[in-house]
């Protein structure tokens, strides 16, 4: 009888163990999932997946990069702070472009919405943008460590850290920037008309948005949608194996005094 039972159970667990496998393997399109692909061939080796660091990406206590010829150490805590402490594909994408085409940040007054980790922040500044990296309060500390942790020993960069809640007032920003940053920040319908705001807020008719965004729910292009009443948005930028796509964005003045 024992026996039986403890038989049942081990073949629950491990159907329970085949399960996650599968739904890991399946759904490819969010992050998460996407980063169990990127650790190839771990479908195929159940055992492996015990080990719950290789699950995904997100789960590491940091994520090392080479940008600029500097090797970025990211520390992540998914766990505690979530979403904003974690590294998503569409940074890392954006952090490339810009490495490939620095023109657009050198010297530039640049603000980033949305940073969480801030990296897209930091690779702007070690190309040599004036950069204003932007989250919610709860979100500061953990970048401002980053940022410590990345670049406070280089002299001559341009960074700071500073507090920007897209629902809420905050005189302190005006349309001053030459580039405004955002990547992966549409995906809260709720937040649509508040990030829009935002973007008028903060860009004058030069400006440059640059947006790097994965297409997750048919809503996310709502967003596209409303941008476009204010703003051009040229797609420049497709990065197939991540599927994540960068827009350029300009504003059509005549339209930015329409949404208060
Ligand atoms: C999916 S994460 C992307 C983080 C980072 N840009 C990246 O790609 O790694 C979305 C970010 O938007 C921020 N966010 C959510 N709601 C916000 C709000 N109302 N105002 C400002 N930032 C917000 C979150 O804190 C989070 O850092």
């Amino acid at each position: 009888m024992v026996t039986y039972i403890y038989g049942q159970t081990l073949g629950c667990f491990l159907l329970f163990l085949i399960q996650i496998i599968l739904v890991c393997a399946d759904n490819g399109s969010c992050d998460a999932d996407r980063c169990v692909s990127e650790e190839k061939g771990m479908a195929s080796q159940a055992v492996v997946i015990y080990d719950e660091s290789k699950i995904s990406p997100f789960h590491k206590p940091n994520r090392k990069f080479l940008f600029v010829g500097k090797e970025l150490v990211i520390k992540q805590d998914w766990e505690g702070l979530g979403i904003a402490a974690v590294v998503w594909d569409a940074a890392v994408v954006l952090c490339e472009y810009l490495e490939k085409n620095k023109d657009i940040v050198n010297g530039k007054l640049i603000i980033e919405l949305g940073a969480g980790s801030g990296i897209v922040g930091i690779v702007a500044a070690l190309l040599g943008g004036k950069v204003t990296i932007t989250d919610l309060d709860e979100a500061l500390d953990y970048i401002n460590e980053v940022v410590d942790d990345n670049i406070k020993s280089i002299p001559g960069l341009e960074v700071r850290v500073q507090s920007l809640d897209w629902t809420k007032d905050w005189p302190d920003y005006s349309a001053d920037y030459d580039i405004v940053l955002g990547a992966d920040i549409i995906y809260i319908e709720e937040l649509f008309d508040d990030l829009l705001k935002t973007f008028l807020q903060v860009c004058h008719e030069n400006t440059k948005v640059l947006l790097s965004w994965r297409y997750r729910y048919d809503r996310d292009k709502q967003f596209l949608e409303m941008m476009r009443q204010h703003f051009t948005l040229e797609e420049i930028f497709y990065d197939s194996s991540r599927d994540v796509k960068i827009y350029l964005g300009k504003l059509i003045q005549k339209n930015k005094e329409k949404v208060k």
